[in-house]
């Protein structure tokens, strides 16, 4: 092997390794730990992988099974009514202005020192049920319904967790053991959750038709805060490609640089070795020098 093809096989191995590395799954550590729940099942998400992209037609929706599903109850304290405008369609600068006029914020002080309320405006945080951790507590039987903006973050496979503890509420099978004011689910931790399964067939009804099964509502409002939770990963994930290309493109010049650079010095060291040996002949020989050929 010449130290080029060395250098090569090298170059190859570390960037399998880093492929593996940077592929693999993180499903390790799902059975040992989660005792009896079963494993989380996976779904084909438009967005999933380095170059998945959200489905805007599935966050409008989503975000409509967010507002009549979920909102009474979770907050979404991390996007504004103008990050809405990712969504499209319907999300034009007047109908966030308009969409966030709905509802009513605390401002102030004003100029007597009051707080007063006043209509929301696109730059303000989504508007919470409750206005503190302690009331949506106090109105869960002391259970608080944990702020969704990061939710899919928050959890191992936050996306494909979500959708299945949003359709995983049945009934309890007969050697279950629910605690009174728990419901049976069966991804969540324990298979019992403090939240009661808030989905049903047609609860919202979609402008574009779809059909509103449970599996359907779960999947838009799953992808909806996969987004809210990861507004930025498209372009995210074009910078990074765009950049791996870079690197590629950069690697293979240099490369050739190099070899243009060698071959260069490769042949001034012939040279300078067949001038060498021409010397020592003739030091060797120094009257054959002389002789006539
Ligand atoms: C009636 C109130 C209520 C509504 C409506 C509601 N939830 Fe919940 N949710 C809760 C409470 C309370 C908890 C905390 C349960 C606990 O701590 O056991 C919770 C917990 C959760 C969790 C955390 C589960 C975990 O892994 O610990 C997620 C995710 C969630 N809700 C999503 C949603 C989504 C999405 C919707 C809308 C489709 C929704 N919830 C509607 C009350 C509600």
């Amino acid at each position: 092997m010449t130290a080029s093809m060395r250098l090569r096989a090298a170059i190859v191995a570390v960037a399998l390794v880093v492929l593996v590395v940077v592929a693999a799954p993180d499903r390790a550590a799902t059975a040992a730990e989660d005792g009896a729940r079963p494993p989380i099942p996976q779904q084909l998400w438009s967005f999933a992988g380095i170059l998945g992209k959200y489905d805007d037609a599935a966050l409008r929706r989503g975000f409509l099974v967010y507002m009549d599903a979920c909102s009474g109850c979770h907050s979404l304290r991390h996007v504004a009514y103008r990050d809405l405008s990712a969504l499209g369609v319907g999300f034009g600068p007047e109908d966030i202005k308009a969409l966030a006029a709905q509802f009513k914020v605390e401002d102030g002080p004003d100029e007597e020192g009051k707080m007063f309320r006043r209509p929301a405006l696109p730059a303000d945080r989504i508007v919470s049920r409750f206005p503190n951790k302690q009331a949506a507590q106090h109105a869960n039987r002391g259970m608080y319904p944990p702020d969704l903006s990061l939710i899919t973050k928050a959890r191992r496979d936050g996306t494909n967790y979500l959708f299945a503890f949003l359709t995983g509420f049945e009934e309890p099978p007969a050697d279950a053991e629910v605690t009174p004011g728990m419901h049976y689910n069966r991804y969540a931790p324990g298979q019992q959750t403090g939240m009661e399964g808030v989905l049903s067939e047609d609860l919202v009804e979609y402008d574009d038709g779809t059909q509103a099964s449970v599996p359907q509502m779960a999947s838009d409002v799953t992808s909806f805060l996969a987004w809210a939770a990861d507004p930025h990963r498209e372009i995210r994930h074009s910078i990074g490609v765009r950049v791996v290309i870079f690197l590629l493109l950069l690697t293979l010049m240099l490369y050739a640089l190099k070899r243009e650079v060698w071959a260069h010095l490769h042949e001034r060291k012939e040279e300078a070795a067949a001038a060498a040996r021409a010397r020592n002949e003739d030091r060797d020989h120094p009257d054959q020098a002389e002789m006539p050929h």
